[in-house]
């Protein structure tokens, strides 16, 4: 009998294509994500599934389907899976790094430009009718070229949003858990100490995953420590940035502005956020291209493929599992 693949909601073909040569696959066709309820009701029967970050993947998920051998994330973040649970049960948990590392450095960079340069005011601008011809103080920004900028966490993407700064002559700085000798070597980028980052950086961006540790790793103490002309950019997740600090921040111009792509209550948004001007709002669209989002698809599928052949997914994420 051929094994049962839940996708929990529409992902590009090349992904379900891959997933139909072995398996009946149910997608949810539905233009909106799985209640939590609905989730549990759906993997029922199912051998494999893949799931978004948006699925709370938690072991009453896991029991109550426990032939589920593999739970593979669409993205890398696996903040929502509970690992330890997957462990106890024996079931794999995968995600896809890599393939997008370069789509959300990209997104960061958009929103570093779109803040600095202040894009969305100036459109707003000319369709509200008020473009009235150049002026010599009409929005003006802050320069990127020549400036410092902080990384908080040099993995994959952290690492591949500093290698773009070389292109605007900046000084690099970052902090993460360790230090990395051969990133150091081929960008320049200098190793600091938390405070001294925020202290010396005109912009920052966040790129940690969340974790205990990181959670609100950004908060009052954090800004009041930032230069006031200082933008953070953060593309991780949301609860890195204690939220309703940093928009007493922006509102106080304890820092000159934000450009966000993630929420600590996706998809609620704070509510005073959307009245600032000097903050650039994404929703969630750090791996959002065409290219990115079929490899993301593709490389979903190979952990399914994989788990359901008894083999180990090629990105396993509890690397020391035993199964
Ligand atoms: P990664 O390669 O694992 O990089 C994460 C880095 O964060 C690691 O280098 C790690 O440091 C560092 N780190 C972890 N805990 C830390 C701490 N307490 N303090 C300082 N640094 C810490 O992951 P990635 O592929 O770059 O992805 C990073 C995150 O981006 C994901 O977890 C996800 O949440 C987010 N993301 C968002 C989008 C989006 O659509 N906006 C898209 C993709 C990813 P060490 O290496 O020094 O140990
Ligand atoms: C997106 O946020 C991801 O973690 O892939
Ligand atoms: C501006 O458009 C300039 O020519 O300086």
């Amino acid at each position: 009998m051929r094994k049962k693949v839940l996708v929990t909601r529409r992902i590009p073909n090349q992904g379900l294509a891959k997933l139909r040569k072995y398996f009946d696959v149910e997608v949810n066709e539905l233009d909106r994500g799985l209640s939590h309820d609905e989730l549990k009701e759906k993997v029922k029967g199912k051998d494999g599934v893949i799931c978004l970050l948006s699925d709370k993947i938690n072991g009453e998920i896991m029991d109550s389907e426990p032939n589920v051998k593999i739970f593979a994330n669409y993205a890398v973040g696996y903040n929502n899976m509970d690992v330890e649970a997957a462990i106890k049960r024996k079931v794999y948990l995968s995600n896809t790094p890599g393939v997008l590392t370069s789509a959300t450095a990209d997104m960061a960079w958009s929103l570093l430009f779109a803040v600095a340069r202040r894009v969305v005011e100036g459109d707003k601008y000319i369709r509200a009718g008020k473009f009235d011809g150049w002026s010599p103080t009409l929005l003006l920004g802050r320069e990127i070229s020549g400036k410092t900028l902080g990384i908080i966490g040099a993995g994959r993407i952290g690492r591949a949003f500093a290698k773009r700064a070389a292109a605007f002559d900046m000084k690099v700085l970052y902090y993460s858990r360790s230090k990395k000798e051969e990133f150091e070597k081929k960008t320049g980028a200098e190793y600091v100490d938390f405070d001294e980052l925020l202290r010396k950086s005109d912009y920052i961006s966040v790129h940690t995953p969340l974790t205990t540790e990181t959670i609100h790793m950004i908060s009052d103490k954090e800004f009041d420590i930032m230069k006031d002309t200082c933008i953070l950019i953060n593309t991780s997740r949301g609860p890195v940035v204690d939220e309703k600090t940093l928009v007493k921040a922006l509102k106080e111009k304890k820092i000159w502005g934000a450009g966000l792509d993630v929420y600590e209550n996706e998809p609620e948004v704070e509510e005073e956020l959307k009245y600032l001007d000097n903050v650039v709002l994404c929703p969630h669209l750090g791996s959002a291209t065409d290219e990115t989002r079929i490899s993301m698809a593709v490389m979903a599928a190979d952990n399914i493929i994989s788990a359901l052949n008894g083999k180990e997914p090629p990105n396993n994420i509890a690397l020391y599992m035993d199964v």
